[in-house]
């Protein structure tokens, strides 16, 4: 497979190997990286699984299990270069009608996962005097989709999570950024676009006329989680066909 990128030598972590994680991933190996994918889900894992990619089984809903998980990732790699945060849920209900325990969920496994994963990623990071975090937020952190209030909320404070770590690592050599995508095809947002319309509506509002797929964000994910993008830190790129444009 051609690549665009020269990840040799490079020990990668991506937590959440679903439909973008997971290709991510894929491309990170395929650029030479040894790469560690972290996911609750055993049978996710094992597709994603290829050489240059070792799965671990982690439901990443605590401190304790973050910091396993990512001491685990380390003494697989022998070290960690990259953090890529892919994991996320969604449920979609107006405010009046979402229940404390789809609250406390996202912020769980949206929120709460990226501080402890992104903490103890940068505790490896900051003394080694290099790294690339990329968290995958979405036009959600900035925009007010109607039954979005969870997802939405976590996504802007991953932003602004991003924004005090790579402030407070940057002299570290460390960088922190976000990519946040626009609808993408995957199993996150499937049951939601197969509503009657729903597709249409959504491509309606893309200025570039389609939705993501998950080959959209390796290039933006990979670009911020190499060494080309040293000056570019505390970010969030849009990479959403213009949805955040209209
Ligand atoms: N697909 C989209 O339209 C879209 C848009 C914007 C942002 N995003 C973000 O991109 C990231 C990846 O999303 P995706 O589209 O690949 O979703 P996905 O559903 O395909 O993958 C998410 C993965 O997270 C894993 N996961 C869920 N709970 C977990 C837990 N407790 N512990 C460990 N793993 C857990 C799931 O098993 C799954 O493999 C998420 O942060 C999501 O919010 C996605």
């Amino acid at each position: 497979m051609r690549t665009t990128w020269d990840f040799a030598g490079t020990r990668a972590l991506v937590a959440g190997g679903g439909g973008i994680g997971a290709t991510v991933a894929r491309a990170l190996a395929e650029a030479y990286a040894d790469v560690v994918v972290l996911d609750v889900d055993k049978d996710r894992l094992e597709d994603t699984v290829r050489d240059g990619v070792t799965g671990v089984v982690a439901d990443l809903t605590s401190p304790a299990a973050c910091r396993t998980a990512v001491a685990e990732a380390v003494r697989l790699l022998g070290g960690l270069d990259v953090f890529v945060h892919a994991v996320g849920v969604n449920d979609r209900r107006p405010v009046l009608e979402t229940p404390d325990e789809v609250w406390e969920r996202l912020l769980a496994v949206n929120l709460s996962s990226a501080f402890w994963l992104g903490r103890a990623a940068g505790a490896v990071m900051v003394p080694n005097g290099y790294g690339r975090v990329v968290y995958l937020s979405s036009v959600s952190g900035l925009l007010a989709h109607r039954d979005h209030a969870p997802y939405a909320a976590t996504k802007g404070g991953v932003n602004q999570l991003m924004r005090v770590m790579a402030r407070e690592w940057a002299a570290a050599g460390v960088t922190v950024n976000a990519v946040a995508p626009g609808y993408t095809e995957t199993d996150l947002t499937r049951a939601y676009l197969a509503k009657p319309g729903m597709r249409a509506s959504m491509e309606s509002l893309v200025p570039a006329g389609r939705l993501g797929r998950p080959e959209d964000l390796t290039g933006p994910v990979l670009f911020l989680a190499s060494a080309e993008s040293a000056f570019v830190t505390g970010q969030v790129l849009y990479a959403d066909g213009g949805r955040t444009l209209v």
